[in-house]
Order: C-alpha cells, then structure tokens, then sequence
C-alpha cells in the first residue's frame, strides 16, 4: 500500500518484467518504470539471445523493445513507461521524431527519453508541441535542465520529465545529490511544468536523501525498491543527513528560465559519454549484416 505521506512517486529502473512483478508485490504500489538500451541488454531474454550465438535484426530489436514495453504497460496501466529513442551523436532530430511517434503508438502511457543534446532538445519541443510526453535523460548540469524548461513551455505538468543521473556524477568525483537540489531550487522559481526524475541511484542513501529533498519522482533499481520495501518504506523528511566523504559539492548557478533554449550552454562530456554507451548496448543486440 502507498505510504499517504509519500509525494514523490517510484519507479523501476530496469528492463525485465519479473522484477516489476516482484517490486509491485513488494511495495503494494509502483508509479512507473524507465528503461534505456544498457538495461535493455540485461534483460534476461535478450541475455539468452546473444548467449545462444544470436543477434536481432535492425528491426526485429525494435519489436523485441515493443513487446516488452507492452508488457510493462499492462503491469503498470496508471503509471508511466519511459521507451528510450536510439540515438548517437550522429543521430538527427527527424530520425529521433520517427522513433518517437511510433513509441507513442506501442502503449497508451509511454514517455519517450530523449538525450539532453541540441538535437534531444529540439525533438522535445517539437513533441511536446504536439501534446506528446518525453523523459529528458542525461542530464548533468542546471544549464541543461534550465534548457529543458525553455524548449518544453507550454507543456502540461506530466508531459515532461527531467532524469539528472547522480550516480555518474558521484563517479567521477562530485556530489551528484547536489546537483537534484540545485535543479528544484532553480525550478521554484518556474511554472512547475517540468518534474525532476532523480536517476542513477545507486545506494540507498541516494534514494533516501530524493525522498528528504522532494523529487518529484525516483527511479531505483530492483535491489534498492526491494530493501526499501524490506526497511517498512521509510520516507525521511528534509531533516536527512547525508555526507557522502570525498565528493566535490556542487555549486548553485543562478540561470534565468526566460532565455531561449538554444542560449542555454548545455554541452556537457558525461552527456557525450553516456549516448555512446547506450548506443553501444543497443548496437551489441544487433547483427549490422542482417
Ligand atoms: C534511468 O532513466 C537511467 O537511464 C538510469 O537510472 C541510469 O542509471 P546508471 O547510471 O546506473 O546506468
């Protein structure tokens, strides 16, 4: 049963329907799920797949990712399922708007991720103008959320998430929580239009600490929702301590949500990185001969 006093809503980061089956027994509720192409490729079938000598053919991967976001859908038929477009740098906006229309057409409840790129940018504002839901993923820094809430004005509030991905920033040395704080700051001073989807969580603490500073929504994956579920789900409030040792804080930018979203200065390197990453997951699945 949902805690009355939990407002952050919880997803399930990951990509096999078993553990979405176990997580909604576990918890007695579950908001939503995101996947992209990495848990994509753990997904136990697509495991056997490639363990047996096998690869899927260019489109047989995207039918294969159909059924299984059908799947989701119809265990989570109120929540939201986020489908992630392919995309690599070279990936242009007409084939990410292609992917993204036809996602829509898979489930009645699908958001699309798209990366926070120039590119993802402008596929999100031509989406939302057409009244469709997107997840932007890869988020790293304010620049790139305060960009997110200039291309998407004028959506409604649940047509766009923000994914800031925390665990990959506290890899590389900086204190990724921070940046969650920064973001809902920088946001009250907006139309609340955008919902920030803390990402990449990896412990608990990182999952206790979204909870104490209002996420409006958490994905985790299995392992964390299970020892939640396991600890009475906990909700602490904004009196959480958490002081992760050895991370770089993450100052506070004061950005302007006014300016064009092509002003905004979004490049960031672990952006880069991370659509190399997912289109090499992807791309693992595929035989390019077939
Ligand atoms: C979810 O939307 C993200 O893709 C995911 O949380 C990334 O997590 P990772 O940094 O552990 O790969």
């Amino acid at each position: 049963m949902r805690p009355e006093s939990l407002k952050t809503r919880i997803f399930l980061d990951g990509a096999d329907p078993e553990e979405t089956r176990q997580v909604i027994k576990a918890l007695g509720f579950l908001d939503g799920q995101t996947t992209n192409p990495s848990l994509l490729a753990k997904n136990p079938e697509a495991q056997a797949h490639k363990t047996q000598g096998n690869k899927f053919s260019a489109t047989a991967i995207y039918q294969f990712y159909k059924e299984l976001c059908q799947e989701l859908s119809g265990l989570l038929p109120e929540g939201s399922v986020s489908i992630e477009v392919y995309a690599d740098e070279t990936t242009p906006v007409p084939a990410m708007l292609e992917q993204a229309r036809e996602f829509d057409t898979w489930i009645p409840n699908a958001h699309i991720k798209l990366p926070t790129t120039t590119a993802g940018l402008e596929a999100a504002n031509v989406l939302t103008g057409e009244g469709r839901r997107v997840n932007m993923t890869l988020v790293f820094s304010q620049a790139q959320a305060a960009a997110v809430y200039a291309a998407t004005k004028g959506a409604a509030r649940g047509a766009v998430f923000l994914s800031p991905f925390i665990g990959r920033l506290d890899d590389r040395g900086e204190n990724g929580m921070e940046l969650i704080k920064n973001i809902l700051r920088m946001y009250g001073a907006g139309d609340a239009h955008v919902e920030v989807l803390t990402a990449s969580v990896r412990s608990m603490e990182h999952f206790l600490c979204a909870l104490a500073v209002g996420s409006d929504i958490i994905t985790a994956p299995y392992k964390i929702l299970m020892d939640w579920a396991e600890a009475g789900l906990p909700i602490p409030g904004p009196a959480y301590v958490y002081e992760p040792a050895g991370l770089a804080p993450i100052p506070f930018e004061p950005l302007n949500l006014d300016a064009h979203w092509q002003d905004y200065r979004i490049a960031h390197p672990l952006t880069d990185a991370g659509m190399a990453k997912f289109s090499a997951d992807w791309n693992s699945l595929i035989d390019m001969d077939a």
